[in-house]
């Protein structure tokens, strides 16, 4: 049996995540989906799995876009026969500073990338999910939204919101034969925190915790 799985957003520098996930689900014989906003990026890595015999495929999508979302999960639903059997949520951002530095902007970019479009594309998925018979969701959340690792309030709280829209979901949809959970990583090298891990501040903040 084929398993369509939609992978959200690959990871750029050492592709820890992308690595992982992608080439993990392809290499069990998953036909595999995922997206990112850099064409050129996206391209690079598709032909390089593709060249390692993995079934992926990819799309431009920007997350914080309603209609890229839209479009996102029309494109996966006429390419998956309208099924889907994994959604993985990965895209993440983040601005590590003092609460009180934050603008507006500032909060509605976080928000927006991490739980706003997270959310949005588990509604846009849900009927694909169902109708696969058996469904699962993994949210990349992080140890932030559980502790404070000095990884900054709005992003630990996107990552919280994240952790109880995994409860909510687990039993909202469990009905539906959807499964929903969370990973919740620690530090770990990429382009999202590689500036923090180089710098004395792994010292001060990050082994304080
Ligand atoms: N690294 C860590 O220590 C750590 C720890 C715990 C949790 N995490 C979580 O792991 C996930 C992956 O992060 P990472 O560490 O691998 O960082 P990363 O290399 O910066 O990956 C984040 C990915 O999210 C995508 N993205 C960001 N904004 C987007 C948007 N508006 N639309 C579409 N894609 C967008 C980016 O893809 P494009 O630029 O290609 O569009 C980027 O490749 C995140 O959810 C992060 O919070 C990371």
């Amino acid at each position: 049996m084929a398993y369509w799985v939609l992978f959200i957003y690959l990871c750029n520098f050492i592709n820890v995540f992308r690595q992982a996930t992608v080439e993990e689900l392809a290499g069990l014989g998953a036909v595999v989906h995922t997206c990112s906003r850099n064409e050129v990026e996206l391209n690079k890595c598709l032909k390089e799995w593709q060249s390692k015999g993995f079934v992926v495929s990819g799309s431009v999508c920007d997350a914080a876009s309603p209609d890229q979302r839209e479009k996102l999960i029309q494109e996966v639903g006429s390419k998956f026969n309208g099924k889907l059997n994994i959604l993985v949520n990965n895209v993440g951002t983040n601005i590590r500073k003092p609460t009180i530095e934050y603008s507006a902007e500032e909060y509605s970019k976080i928000m927006t990338t991490n739980f706003e479009s997270t959310y949005h594309l588990c509604q846009l998925v849900y009927p694909l999910l169902k109708a696969s018979g058996v469904g699962s969701i993994v949210f990349i959340s992080s140890v932030g939204g559980l502790s404070h690792i000095g990884s900054g309030s709005i992003y630990g709280a996107t990552k919280a919101a994240m952790n109880q829209l995994t409860r909510n979901l687990a039993c909202e949809w469990a009905k539906d034969n959807i499964r929903t959970n969370s990973v919740a990583p620690w530090y770990t090298k990429t382009s999202l925190v590689e500036h923090v891990m180089f710098s004395n501040l792994l010292v001060t903040i990050i082994l304080k915790f």
